[in-house]
């Protein structure tokens, strides 16, 4: 491999796995290789600096030593809690404190379901904090992305020489629905749960990304203070408090009893909290007495959390509802009878796809057990069986989208169902601003803003159009695409030459690049159509292979498994003539032997007409078959090609198949409908050879009107002669 493509498989993989890392929270490698990598590459610039880019992963900060986060070390160990789950366990531990520590007093609190976290402060102001790594002895630096939540206190109002205290990062219920649907919008990875999401959120090294997901903190422990003296837990968090620190709610309890109650309202109460809990924790109030019993080496003998059983109820399934998301995603959604559940009315649950429906067999009409998953999420447990009414069926997620009618399939390996539909409303806006995209046809102006702004106002219901906007300059330049609100000019501004309209240029610009886009090449034209599956590589590839999309968009799936069973057959039947033509030769079986090479032959030719080509699936070429057959895609290719947006195969081969391979072509005479150059690109498309002679090595006499003297000549010399009816014959 060569120096520029080392670099540029470098830059590649690196910008992968930064992405892996940082953005989706899933890194594939280990830091060591990662290091590896990023050292070849800054060698390797190093040594041609003509091939250093700005643009190279080693120049962004993404990709520079920030790749694990610096440590700071714990002082003291940040534990976990022993987990007890239920009354006589709590009252066992309730009953052993009251057996070492006189009139102990308990405090119960929230157990906040998110990221624990440490923060330090020195003089007043907040120095830095960390998570819990590995517990013990270091936490991962997150003092910038902290910096980033409102609700940590930069200063408190007393200055103290020194603090550390402890507390639960997390993501509010409605911000983390926000943040998912925002991640669909740009087909990013969708969060279990805020818990993940903050988790996630926090461990990423961009502040900048925790600025926009608007997390929150709720600190539940003092853990170190120099200059000033508690007693208890509550005085602690009063104080705290009155710092300005968010805390939890707690109750103070003595009895056994007290507790319980606490514990309990807490549990009816959690389903209208604006975050999630996983439990509720129970702690000595005492400093002293906490000093006291001490800790394991894990976890402290002072406190305990409480961990509620799933809330579940049983309700009825009335119908299953299947929605179409703006990735195009069908989602199956069962519609139930409304029942209270963990502090909210639940009356839909989300199947997520036909995996789930099976998996627990799920049917309308059915009684089925639900639940909250991860305290917020309704979710369908199981289905009561024998409750189950008469003459119910397997729900099956329909193969035609719900919404604009198109073919709905499964991709590979994901449970997915997509909407194939170039049209479809539900995911026009996200085609489209991909259609447009750098990766596809490249109109720069032409992003999600002025889409959206388009689309509202009518001007875009398919990517064709985007053709057509030409029409509608006029309008365009008087009301802006994306109106914004123009700049005042001040009063006193000199006298000024009559301004041009400022929508002009922008409009003329969208419009030229509009234009310049026809261009293209036919690999991003296909990427743009954003096939399922079918990005730019198989675009290249399918352009290599076809001279024109019309070429491209007769692939049939159907055929090409035809093709396939067929070719198999024929295989069969020469091993078997084979193996008897070793015993005896019979001039039957080599004729047979004969027929059945020139048929498999055929079948070849035919099979890569029909997309069976090195580097494209059985799946892509169903996707490229469905899309294709689509009456609305014929239609939008029509108007594409109608606007003069090019159509054509601009790879050097353009060789759509080799049916004609070793034939060679003499043209005489008027054909009925092909002009000459036609009719010899048409031959030299699917491997054949056009000459100007007669001759006993020619293959074909394609003849017209008028064919003249060669029409005597090639049956002189038994030329076969054809029409050009008989030559299309050849090439369907
Ligand atoms: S006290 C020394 N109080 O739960 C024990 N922890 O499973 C300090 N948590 O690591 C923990 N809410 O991250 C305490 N009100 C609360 C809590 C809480 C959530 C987390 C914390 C801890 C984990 C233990």
């Amino acid at each position: 491999m060569d120096i520029v493509d080392r670099i540029k498989e470098l830059r590649e993989k690196i910008e992968y796995h930064n992405k892996k890392y940082y953005e989706e929270d899933t890194p594939e490698i280990g830091d060591y290789e990662y290091d590896l990598m990023l050292r070849e590459l800054k060698d390797l610039e190093q040594q041609y600096p003509e091939l250093a880019t700005p643009e190279s992963p080693t120049k962004k900060v993404g990709g520079k030593a920030k790749r694990g986060a610096k440590k700071i070390a714990h002082d003291v160990p940040m534990l976990s809690l022993d987990d007890r789950f239920s009354r006589e366990e709590v009252a066992e531990f309730i009953a052993k404190i009251q057996n070492e520590v006189k009139d102990p007093v308990f405090i119960v609190e929230y157990k906040i379901d998110g990221l624990a976290v440490a923060l330090r402060y020195r003089d007043g102001k907040f120095l830095e904090g960390m998570t819990r790594g590995d517990g013990v002895s270091y936490g991962e630096d997150i003092t910038e992305n902290l910096k980033m939540i409102d609700s940590v206190p930069l200063r408190m109002h007393e200055k103290l020489p020194y603090l550390e205290v402890r507390g639960e990062v997390y993501m509010n219920n409605e911000v983390f629905e926000a943040v998912n649907e925002r991640q669909e919008e740009i087909g990013a990875k969708i969060f279990a749960n805020p818990r993940n999401c903050a988790a996630g959120t926090m461990r990423q090294l961009d502040p900048n990304v925790v600025a926009e997901r608007d997390l929150s903190i709720l600190v539940f422990n003092l853990q170190a203070v120099q200059g000033k003296e508690f007693t208890s837990h509550a005085e602690t968090l009063d104080w705290l408090t009155a710092q300005g620190f968010p805390v939890p709610k707690y109750f103070k309890c003595t009895k056994e009893e007290e507790v319980w109650d606490a514990i309990t309202l807490i549990g009816e109460t959690r389903g209208d909290l604006p975050f999630g809990i996983d439990g509720a924790v129970v702690k000595l109030d005492n400093l002293a007495d906490r000093e006291k019993l001490g800790a394991s080496s894990k976890v402290p003998r002072w406190a305990i959390a409480y961990k509620y059983p799933p809330e579940e109820k049983a309700t009825k399934v009335l119908h299953i509802e299947v929605n179409v998301g703006r990735t195009g995603r069908l989602t199956p959604l069962a519609i139930l009878e409304p029942v209270r559940l963990a502090g909210t009315t639940v009356s839909r649950a989300s199947l997520h796809n036909q995996d789930q429906i099976d998996r627990l067999d799920i049917r309308i009409g059915d009684t089925v057990i639900v639940r909250k998953a991860a305290e917020i999420i309704p979710e369908i447990v199981r289905v009561i069986k024998d409750q189950r009414p008469e003459g119910t069926v397997p729900f099956q997620i329909p193969d035609r989208c719900p919404v604009c009618g198109a073919p709905a399939f499964r991709g590979d390996n994901v449970a997915d169902i997509r909407c194939s539909g170039i049209n479809c409303p539900a995911q026009l806006a996200r085609l489209i601003i991909h259609f447009a995209s750098r990766g596809a046809m490249d109109i720069e102006g032409l992003g999600p803003a002025a889409v959206h702004s388009l689309m509202e106002k009518g001007y875009l219901k398919d990517i064709a159009d985007i053709y057509y906007l030409k029409n509608h300059r006029e309008e365009f330049v008087a009301n802006g695409i994306t109106p914004r609100p123009r700049k005042k000019v001040a009063s006193d501004a000199r006298p000024q030459k009559q301004k041009e309209n400022p929508y002009q240029s922008s409009t003329d610009n969208l419009l030229t690049a509009i234009e310049l886009s026809k261009d293209q090449n036919l690999e991003r034209l296909i990427n743009g159509f954003g096939i399922p599956n079918i990005g730019k590589h198989t675009g290249r590839i399918l352009e290599e292979n076809f001279p024109d999309l019309d070429a491209i968009a007769k692939i049939r799936y159907d055929k090409y498994k035809q093709l396939k069973d067929k070719e198999k057959q024929l295989r069969k039947e020469r091993n078997k003539i084979e193996k008897t033509l070793k015993t005896s030769a019979s001039p039957e079986d080599l004729e047979r032997l004969n027929e059945v090479n020139k048929q498999l032959r055929e079948v070849e030719k035919e099979r890569k007409a029909n997309g069976d080509i090195k580097g494209i699936g059985e799946v892509g070429i169903k996707a490229i078959s469905d899309f294709f057959s689509e009456p609305q895609t014929k239609a939008i290719l029509e108007r594409l090609e109608k606007a003069g947006v090019n159509l054509k195969s601009r790879s050097s081969s353009n060789v759509m198949d080799n049916r004609l391979e070793g034939a060679t072509f003499v043209l005489t005479g008027t054909l009925p409908t092909m002009s000459r150059e036609e009719a010899t690109r048409l031959i030299e498309e699917h491997g054949g050879r056009v000459v100007a002679s007669l001759s006993g090595k020619t293959t074909y006499l394609l003849a017209g009107e008028n064919p003249g003297g060669k029409l005597a000549k090639a049956q002189s010399l038994n030329v076969e002669v054809i029409t050009e009816d008989k030559l299309m014959a050849m090439l369907v």
